[in-house]
């Protein structure tokens, strides 16, 4: 098997709502087709004066999540709970290979023209994987107001988590 199906392998065994699974991958691994894509997504939104890898520093493969409709056994905002799961598992293996990754909601949804698309198809978020370059420190929020993560002069990544503090409620409850 390759590493890319072993992802999906992984992908394939997540949670699902009503275990419906009705989640398919389509992997992109050569050259030619990873720069058709590379114009379709779009990168680290707070970063506005980055426009994303340079090329040499791309993604050399990507996995397409797309959403078969005929399988859906519920609502599709469950489906989307399972795509969490799924590319959770995803990027976890990935990351045990070595192999830095970055889902890609915010692609042009154009992106499907370049595939021969069946109707019950629908593109849903996309998996950029490729050799890690970027030093990235999680750290804590100074602000819980500001969440966006930041580029210090050295290019180091950093991505502002929440505190656990301020993720816990307690709630009174009613008499
Ligand atoms: C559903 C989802 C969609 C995302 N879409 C994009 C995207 O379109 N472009 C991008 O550069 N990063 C995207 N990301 C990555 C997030 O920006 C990243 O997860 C966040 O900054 C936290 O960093 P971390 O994953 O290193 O903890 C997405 C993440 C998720 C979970």
């Amino acid at each position: 098997m390759t590493t890319l199906h072993e992802l999906i392998d992984l992908a394939r065994l997540g949670g699902s709502a009503r275990n419906g699974q009705p989640w398919q991958y389509v992997v992109v691994n050569t050259p030619e087709l990873c720069a058709k894509i590379f114009p379709y997504l779009g990168w680290a939104g707070y970063l506005t004066d980055w426009k994303g890898p340079v090329e040499g520093e791309r993604p050399s493969a990507y996995v397409l999540c797309l959403l078969n409709k005929t399988r859906l056994k519920g609502p599709e905002s469950e489906a989307q709970f399972d795509l969490g799961v799924a590319t959770q598992n995803l990027l976890l293996g990935a990351m045990e290979k070595r192999i830095g990754g970055c889902r890609i909601g915010a692609f042009n949804p154009q992106l499907a023209s370049l595939f021969d698309m069946p109707g019950h198809l629908v593109i849903s978020l996309v998996v950029a994987l490729g050799k890690p370059r970027e030093t990235v420190i999680i750290e804590e929020c100074k602000n819980e107001d500001d969440v966006r993560y930041w580029r210090d002069e050295h290019g180091v990544h950093h991505v502002p988590k929440r505190s656990l503090k301020s993720c816990l409620l307690n709630l009174g409850l009613r008499e």
